[in-house]
Parts: C-alpha cells; sequence; structure tokens
C-alpha cells in the first residue's frame, strides 16, 4: 500500500514526536533515528524555531578558506560545503592573488529593491505619473514602518515606476529603493512594500497584487578584482589558458553557467556557514548575468602587457550581519566572528574576492591539467567511505583507486575487503 504524506497536525508536534511518525513511514532504524536526534552544535529546540516541521538537522563541513588578503586586510574565510576541493582550490587562488598585492574590491550602498504590482489601471502611463508624483507622500508612508533602519541612516530612499507589457496587458511596476544597512532587507522592504499598497492602490486608482523584495539586486553590487603576476600562476601559458577560458565563458552561455557555478562554490560556501540566505544570492547572480538580454558570466579575466593575469567579478550581494540564522544559527555567529566584519558591505566585498578566487582556481585548473587529478583524490576518499573504510584505511583504499585510475564504489569495496583481510 502507498503510504499517505498527509500527517494531520504534524506542525503542531514535538520534533521527537514527528520523529517517531517517520521513523514508521520511512522504516528508520533505532540507529538512524538515535543520528537524527544528535543535532550536536545546532540544538532541536533552535532548529525547531527556525524552520517547521523539524525532525532532526543536515550537518555540512565547515573549513577555513586561508592565504586571503583583500584591500591590504587578511581574513580567515569560514565555508560551508559538500564539495571537495572548493576550500583547497580558494585557499590555493588566494595565495596566488596575495603575489600580486591581494584582492582589491568596492560596493555599492546596501540598496535593495521592492516591487509593487499595479493591474487593472485605465491609463498606465498617466498612473506612473501619478505615483512618481507622490514620491514623498509614499516614502513617508514606506519610513513609518522602520524607525530603527532609520535610525542607522537607511530606509525608503527613493522609488521609481514601469509599465511593463505582459500577457495579461498593461502593468505598472513600481519600485521602492530601500538602504538596508547591515541587513540583508527582505523583511524590512517586503513590509514597506505592503505598507504603501493601500496608498498606491488609492493614488493610481488599480489593484495590487504583488509586493515582494526583487533579488535582482542591481543596486547592492560587490566587486571585486585582481592580478595575478604569471609566475604567480604558473607561466604565461597558463595566463593564456585562463584568459580564453573566460572569453570562451563570456561568448557562450553553456560554458557560462558552469563558469558562474564555479564561481558560486566559494561565494555560496561562506553564505551557507553565516546562514544568510544562499538562494537570494544564487537567484541575484544568475538573474544579473542574463540582465542585458543573453546569459554571460560576472567575471572577467585577461591578459595585461606584462603578461600578467587580471581578474574581476561583480555581481549582486544581498547578504546581511544581523536578521535570520545570521543571528540564531549558533555556528552562524562563530562564523561571523571568525570572518571579522563590521558591516554588510564589507562582507559583500569579501564575497565577491572569494568568488573570483574559486573561479581562477577552476579555470587555472581546466585550462591545463584539467580538474579531475584534484579533484579525484578527494572524490575517492568520501567513495571509500561509502564502501565502508574506516580511519586510516580510507586514505589507503582511497589512493589504490587514484593511481589505478577506478574510483568507484565496487572497486573501493574489493580493495576494502583485501587490505581488511590483512590486518
Ligand atoms: C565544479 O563544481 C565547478 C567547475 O565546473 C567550475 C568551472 O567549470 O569553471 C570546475
Amino acid at each position: 500500500m502507498t503510504k499517505s504524506s498527509i500527517i494531520s497536525g504534524f506542525y503542531k508536534l514535538s520534533p521527537k514526536e514527528r520523529l517517531s511518525i517517520i521513523k514508521d513511514l520511512a522504516g528508520l532504524t533505532d540507529e538512524e533515528v538515535r543520528f537524527l536526534e544528535n543535532t550536536g552544535s545546532l540544538p532541536m529546540d533552535v532548529a525547531d524555531h527556525m524552520v517547521e516541521n523539524v525532525i532532526g538537522v543536515m550537518p555540512e563541513p565547515l573549513g577555513i578558506g586561508v592565504n586571503f588578503q583583500i584591500n591590504g586586510k587578511d581574513y580567515l574565510i569560514p565555508m560551508a560545503t559538500e564539495e571537495p576541493s572548493v576550500i583547497a582550490a580558494a585557499s590555493y587562488a588566494a595565495k596566488m592573488v596575495r603575489d600580486g598585492g591581494g584582492f582589491h574590491t568596492s560596493s555599492t550602498a546596501p540598496i535593495m529593491i521592492g516591487q509593487i504590482q499595479v493591474v487593472n489601471i485605465a491609463h498606465a502611463g498617466y498612473a506612473k505619473t501619478q505615483v512618481l508624483d507622490s514620491k514623498s507622500e509614499i516614502l513617508k508612508k514606506a519610513n513609518e514602518q522602520d524607525p530603527v533602519l532609520n535610525s542607522f541612516g537607511g530606509g525608503a530612499k527613493d522609488l521609481d515606476a514601469r509599465v511593463i507589457e505582459t500577457s495579461l496587458g498593461e502593468m505598472l511596476i513600481v519600485h521602492l529603493y530601500v538602504d538596508c544597512r547591515d541587513a540583508m532587507g527582505a523583511n524590512a522592504v517586503n513590509t514597506m512594500a505592503e505598507a504603501v499598497s493601500p496608498m498606491i492602490e488609492r493614488i493610481t486608482g488599480g489593484r495590487v497584487y504583488l509586493r515582494i523584495i526583487s533579488n535582482l539586486a542591481v543596486k547592492r553590487m560587490a566587486k571585486a578584482w585582481c592580478t595575478v603576476p604569471k609566475e604567480a600562476v604558473g607561466g604565461e601559458a597558463i595566463v593564456d589558458g585562463v584568459a580564453c577560458a573566460s572569453a570562451f565563458a563570456s561568448a557562450d552561455p553553456y560554458r557560462a553557467a558552469t563558469h558562474n557555478k564555479g564561481a558560486m562554490n566559494g561565494i555560496i560556501a561562506v553564505v551557507l556557514a553565516t546562514g544568510n540566505d544562499h538562494r537570494a544570492i544564487e537567484a541575484g547572480g544568475h538573474a544579473y548575468a542574463a540582465f542585458n538580454g543573453a546569459y554571460t558570466t560576472f567575471s572577467k579575466w585577461t591578459k595585461n602587457k606584462n603578461g600578467d593575469l587580471e581578474g574581476e567579478i561583480e555581481l549582486p550581494m544581498a547578504v546581511g550581519l544581523i536578521g535570520g540564522a545570521v543571528k540564531t544559527h549558533p555556528i552562524a555567529r562563530i562564523a561571523m566572528k571568525i570572518l571579522g566584519v563590521k558591516s554588510a558591505n564589507e562582507f559583500a566585498e569579501i564575497l565577491a574576492a572569494v568568488g573570483l578566487a574559486q573561479n581562477l582556481a577552476a579555470l587555472r585548473a581546466l585550462s591545463s591539467e584539467g580538474i579531475q587529478r584534484g579533484h579525484m583524490s578527494l572524490h575517492a576518499r568520501n567513495i571509500a567511505i561509502t564502501a565502508g573504510a574506516k580511519d586510516e584505511l580510507i586514505d589507503r583504499v582511497a589512493e589504490r583507486m587514484v593511481r589505478e585510475r577506478k574510483v568507484r564504489v565496487d572497486r573501493a569495496k574489493e580493495i576494502l575487503d583485501e587490505l581488511s583481510k590483512k590486518l
């Protein structure tokens, strides 16, 4: 019989009660339940208050990206990721960049966009003028929602309106520009967008539907750039290879997606470690990469007149130091302490630098030896663990598989059997 996924009142139960139901439905063993109950440094009651229907936590490895020098200052970069090689690659690239003076960065003010969708308007163009004419009263209403943000110098600073053509006719889209200071800002922006909507309906005579932040945060950009001496990167042929890889990616969306994913490997690892909203960063980055109509890269590498490598990256970076899991998740708080940033802008710039480092490491490997060699030994350790290897046998099984170029669970099991017999 197919099990039903309808569990009435599931959300009202305690994690223990939920776990007991899931144990029965999914046929979990006592040991599996104990694993779920052991939530380590994210206590079950904290997790239970963070999201709904909690039955446990899902830990990820947390490592430190080393060698980073950004604007002349050294940083230790906390990175949470399930992917082998990411932290090692970022650290390796940061070392090469350090030889050229480290990363340099800049960012815009932390302005997020709140969108208000107005429909059923007789003359959208006229409604737009009416909204723009009422700018100061709309901004005043928006700012009444968040006196704390205002007291820190943030708040709704400006607005704009656009008429767009849709499959359901013309719509007026109002953009509220909100300076979110050290918050990511989704709550502040959504609250303001909701609060001004009745006023916008009155002004335009239209009907407001959506009132929500835009993740295409083009007014909250972070930029990083660096020069890597050709000697540090491994010679001029490698400089050419990286520049060539970059040209390929900027001309081809199939490659651009993977190129950008490589940069995101680093950015998202830090965003995850610090409890920020990584989906917002992914959505913003990729939408920005397609902002001019064709999807391309948000980073670029070229060879300069000395034959050295120059790289830059620029993308929306909606991250905060306060709010959400940043403060509630104990590990996120510790990660922030390790990082030691003082503002959301400083944090955003570090993320851009990490993305650039990660991108450099990937392109360097891809345009020379290929990534499989580096990846394989780490991947092989995971396969060895999957096959049941423990302690020193993990490395021994992994090394054999890499040497034989057969990194597969079936081969890992054979090697493990053989080595275990000899113990
Ligand atoms: C793998 O996670 C990331 C890369 O594919 C990035 C790239 O191709 O640039 C290696």
